[in-house]
Formats: structure tokens, C-alpha cells, sequence
């Protein structure tokens, strides 16, 4: 059997596009399962996981439990804000003692970048990172990069264009490792402000200019603003954000060509994307949505092989 090069899913950057192509077919196979009456199979049926929130999540949160379970995994749910993790408990003593209990895999979410690297040199458990920070989402990456495969048959030679907050973006690192190493060609698009100083450093082009962005792509994920990791302001209002980087209908007619978009979620309708253009055709952010659950079945899967 075919195995991925990694115990554990830190991040896309440690992939191999071998890696990345093998979690793209098994969750082939686990899309058609969950397609069928009966959504589940019995392959992790001796394994226990434990879900670590240490940050919000609906989709990810969500998405790796009904992976688990359709995979006839046992689960348990941890989240910070209902747990000893107030009375002063360290990251690694909170995962020791979840470990403690007999449980053989970590999927954790952090707000610290590098909290599930440091995890990984202290525990045995295969630990899955659900994105730490502002730094790497890689089950996301992969979510998105295989929707691109359903929709276009492939990823190589695809114009990608990642607009937004790419300094504060998690998913616009992931996703841009992810599609440089199955040859996409990929742009970031957004305010001098949002871009991180070392762009240039991973080989992506950049475009201030949404509409030379969008005129040039074939696909356009666009990401949200994250209020809630600026503690200084980037761009003068919301409003204005919106008036130049906001992608909606009239702006893609304009352009007189098919471009698919994505957004990893949570929307903020009527700032980054206008509902004519998230509810339309061209859309496939439900579809990245439901991949989710077959990618995150795969990875799961992939990595328990490992331990057998
Ligand atoms: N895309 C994503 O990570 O969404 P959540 O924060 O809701 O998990």
C-alpha cells in the first residue's frame, strides 16, 4: 500500500506533491462512500481522536468530526474556552493528559503559529494540524486545491489568483505551497498593506489591481479580512476596502470571461465577495465545503495506515 512520507499533517510546506496526489485519490474513494445510504466504513473503527479547539471554528470543526465518525472513528471534543486551559494549564500538560486517556491522534486548531510543530516534537500520537495561527491550514489547502481538480480536471497550468488579507492568511500559504507544488501558476492580489514583506520570496506573482488580477485567473479565491488579528489598521475603512478589492457581479461581467470562486469561509458578505457572486454558478464554495469532509477522511485514513 501507497503511504504519505509524513506521520504527521504539520503543514503543505512538508508535503510531497506524491503526498498531496495519493490524499487526492484516497479521498476519491471516500467521496463516493459518502455518497452512498450509507455513509460510513469501519476503518478506523480501533482508533480515538480528539479534537483540540483552541481558536473558533464552524467548518473545520465540523468537518473533521463527520470525517471521523463516517470513518467509524471513536471522538472526543476539546475546547479551550470550556476547559482548564482558564486555570493556567499548559498547551503540552492539556495534550498529555488528553493522550493519557488512551487516545491515538490530535487534530488541533491554535492560534499560535508553530503550536503543533512543537506538539509534534514532544508526543507520539499523529497530530493533524486543523491551522495554527496566521501561519499554515493545510487540510483547507487541500480541500481547495482538490475542488480545483473536480471543476477543471486538473491543477497544473491553472491560473490562481489568492485575493485578500494574504498577511494574516493561513490559507493563502497553504493554498499557495499546495498549488505551486501540483504547477498552478499563482498570484496574490491585494493592499501593499496585507501583503507579508518575503512574497516575493515564494515565487507568486503580485497584482495590486483586482481587475488586472481577476483579467488574468482562472480561479479566484478570495479570502476575508481578519479584523480579529490586525491590532493596527491596514486600510482606512471597510468601505473602502470593499470599493477596491471587493469582487462582485458587475466587476466579473466587466470582464467578459468565466472565472470559478472560492472562499475558504467564513464569508463576509457584501466586503470581500457580494452575494451575486457567491450564490452564482461560477461559485464553488459549497463544493469546497463538502470535499472537506473526503479530504479530511483521507488524511485521517492515511495517517493511521501509517501506525498499523
Ligand atoms: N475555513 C475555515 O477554516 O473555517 P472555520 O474557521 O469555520 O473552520
Amino acid at each position: 500500500m501507497e503511504t504519505l512520507s509524513t506521520k504527521h499533517l504539520l503543514g503543505i510546506k512538508n508535503l510531497t506533491a506524491k503526498d498531496i496526489e495519493l490524499i487526492f485519490e484516497t479521498a476519491d474513494e471516500f467521496k463516493d462512500v459518502i455518497n452512498r445510504p450509507i455513509k460510513k466504513v469501519p476503518s478506523l473503527r480501533d482508533i480515538t481522536i480528539a479534537n483540540v479547539f483552541f481558536e473558533n471554528s464552524t467548518r473545520t470543526k465540523l468537518s473533521f468530526e463527520l470525517a471521523e465518525k463516517r470513518l467509524s472513528a471513536d471522538v472526543v471534543n476539546f475546547s479551550s474556552n470550556s476547559s482548564s486551559v482558564a486555570k493556567g494549564e499548559t498547551l503540552l500538560d492539556t495534550v498529555n493528559n488528553i493522550l493519557s486517556m488512551k487516545v491515538d491522534m490530535i487534530v488541533m486548531r491554535h492560534p499560535s503559529p508553530g503550536a503543533p510543530h512543537f506538539l509534534s516534537r514532544h508526543i507520539a500520537a499523529n497530530i493533524v494540524n486543523a491551522g495554527d495561527g496566521t501561519h499554515e491550514h493545510p487540510t483547507q489547502a487541500l480541500l481547495d486545491t482538490y475542488s480545483i481538480r473536480e471543476k477543471h480536471g486538473g491543477v497544473a497550468g491553472k491560473k490562481v489568483v489568492i485575493i485578500g488579507d494574504i498577511l494574516h492568511s493561513r490559507v493563502a500559504l497553504s493554498n499557495i505551497f499546495a498549488l505551486q507544488k501540483l504547477g498552478a501558476e499563482v498570484m496574490v492580489c491585494g493592499p501593499i498593506t496585507l501583503l507579508p514583506k518575503f512574497i516575493d520570496s515564494l515565487g507568486v506573482k503580485v497584482e495590486l489591481d483586482v481587475r488586472k488580477a481577476l483579467a488574468w485567473c482562472d480561479i479566484a479565491n478570495v479570502l476575508r479580512i481578519q479584523l480579529e488579528r490586525q491590532q493596527i489598521k491596514y486600510f482606512p475603512s471597510i468601505r473602502e476596502y470593499t470599493m477596491y478589492y471587493g469582487v462582485n457581479k458587475q466587476l466579473l461581467d466587466s470582464l467578459n470571461k468565466e472565472i470559478t470562486i472560492m472562499h475558504p469561509g467564513p464569508i463576509n458578505r457584501g466586503v470581500e465577495l457580494n452575494s451575486d457572486v457567491a450564490d452564482s454558478e461560477h461559485a464553488i464554495i459549497l463544493n469546497q465545503v463538502e470535499n472537506g469532509v473526503a479530504i479530511r477522511m483521507a488524511v485521517l485514513y492515511l495517517l493511521a495506515s501509517l501506525n498499523q
